[in-house]
């Protein structure tokens, strides 16, 4: 059968009051993305040739987010799912394909299940296909109302539902195929005379029986179709969504001494035979690769790392930061825009940010490269094979020739020439028997 094209509709209308927050409700991140982004990426490899986001309130920031990804439909009032739906004609108006509407705060939805939506549409003919699920606690959901061969008769909501429907355990996810032919013909027959006075978007699966269309039912697993209504829904969806990443690099080959403190970020990439102690956080923009060490504590975002180096304890990489091979950064170490070529070893204390760090250069303890004057940030280049000593000031914009040692505590100002010793701190001096004089001196006047 010839695949038909696919049109995305993702609801996203609904006030969202139960979060208390400004955001708009489907922008919170999970896992580092905007719960309406995990959609569209999960959707993406279905090659949708349209999407339309139906939004209300907080258009603006949602138009922001998406940018070019997708149409905005808006619904103004709210008058229910179906009303929703029939605000994209300006959109769909004589689109023949298949039609996914998704719930833009129902966000782990997985390609898989959404493939099997689309399957099941194409391959049954049946003009709607409803993703439903049997949850722990059926709560109230719509119920799927059978008849005794199993065909979808009618949806049921909550509200109107008797006794006997109630007690139905196989619920409504929300989501659902429509055929793009018969999408506008089943929504212009919706009423609104029901218990909430709202257009339901599950009468179309009695008008579309009336009209002898066909629908049909997939099931999903609970934890995939979870909606987000509250703060709470959120923190849950994050520890699906964690539990399943870490279940992944597991798998992959990545060693997580204790998982469940071990967070991951949407895009987070990581090779093989890699071991990450516990609790460290992984933000959005990392790459590892093979045979790193991540020890305990470390935040790491924006940050690419290479082959066999060794991260940690307590160590925040920050975006731009770029870790070649067999790099070393150790106990308390900030790096932020800065390259760390191969072998080159930050192994205490130190701030580096906008600089370099040439290969198999050793910066000691305490070195800080200072970047901003309160206005600018500048660079600071290290060459290869430097020894910068501890408790150094490199004030940029600076560079330090390749093989240069630069004496512990110094200051350094301007550039120190390759293969040099650069020293630049108060001379020492000494006072033979000052401090044995001064002791005497001291305890005497303390005496009377
Ligand atoms: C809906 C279903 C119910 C299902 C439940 C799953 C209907 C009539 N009922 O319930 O069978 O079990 O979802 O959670 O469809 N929305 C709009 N515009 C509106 C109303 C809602 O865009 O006018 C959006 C919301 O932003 C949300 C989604 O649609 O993403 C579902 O809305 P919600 O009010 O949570 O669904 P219910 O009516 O409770
Ligand atoms: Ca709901």
């Amino acid at each position: 059968m010839a695949k038909s094209e696919l049109a995305l509709v993702i609801l996203a209308a609904g006030k969202g009051t139960r979060m208390k927050s400004s955001l708009h409700k489907v922008l919170h991140p999970l896992g580092g993305r905007p719960m309406l982004h995990h959609l569209l990426s999960s959707a993406e490899p279905l090659n949708p040739t349209r999407k339309v986001i139906v939004v209300g309130a907080g258009k603006e920031q949602v138009e922001a987010s998406v940018g070019a990804q997708a149409e905005i439909a808006v619904q103004e009032p709210q008058l229910g799912t179906g009303h929703a739906v029939q605000m994209t004609r300006d959109q769909l108006n004589g689109f023949t394909g298949d039609v996914l509407i998704l719930y833009g705060d129902v966000p782990l939805l997985s390609t898989e299940t959404m493939q099997k939506i689309i399957d099941t549409r194409q391959n049954s003919g049946a003009a709607v296909v409803v993703l439903g699920f049997t949850p722990k606690d059926a709560k109230a959901y719509g119920r799927l109302k059978l008849d005794k061969d199993d065909h979808l008769d009618a949806i049921i909501e909550y509200k109107d539902a008797t006794e006997e429907e109630r007690a139905i355990t196989l619920c409504n996810s929300g989501i659902m195929a429509l055929s793009g032919e018969h999408m506008f013909t089943l929504l212009d027959s919706l009423k609104n005379d029901n218990a909430a006075k709202e257009y339901y978007l599950t009468d179309v699966v009695e008008i579309a029986n009336k009209m002898g269309l066909g629908c049909a039912v997939v099931e999903a697993d609970e934890q995939e179709v979870m909606g987000i209504n509250s703060r709470g829904e959120l923190a849950e969806a994050e520890a699906v969504f964690q539990n399943e990443r870490r279940q992944y690099f597991m798998d992959a080959g990545v060693s997580l001494k204790d998982p469940t403190t071990v967070y991951f970020s949407y895009d987070t990439l990581i090779g093989q035979d890699v071991t990450v102690e516990p609790n460290v956080v992984f933000g959005p923009g990392t790459k590892i690769a093979d045979n790193v060490t991540i020890k305990a504590f470390s935040h790491i975002e924006g940050t690419i790392i290479g082959a066999g180096s060794t991260v940690g304890p307590f160590v925040r990489l920050r975006p731009g930061a770029a870790l070649g091979e067999g790099v070393k950064v150790g106990n308390f170490v900030e790096i932020k825009k800065a390259s760390v070529e191969d072998g080159a070893k930050v192994s205490h204390l130190s701030y580096i940010g906008d600089a370099r760090i040439g290969k198999n250069a050793n910066i000691g303890a305490g070195t800080i490269t200072c970047n901003y004057d309160g206005y600018f940030k500048y660079h600071t280049d290290i060459g290869e094979g430097a020894f910068i000593g501890s408790n150094t000031a490199l004030v940029a914009p600076v560079t330090i020739g390749d093989g240069a040692i630069v004496g512990a505590g110094s200051v350094i100002t301007f550039a120190v020439e390759g293969d040099a010793l650069a020293i630049a701190r108060g001379r020492q001096k000494q006072l033979g028997g000052w401090a044995a004089r001064f002791r005497t001196d001291k305890k005497a006047k303390k005496m009377v």
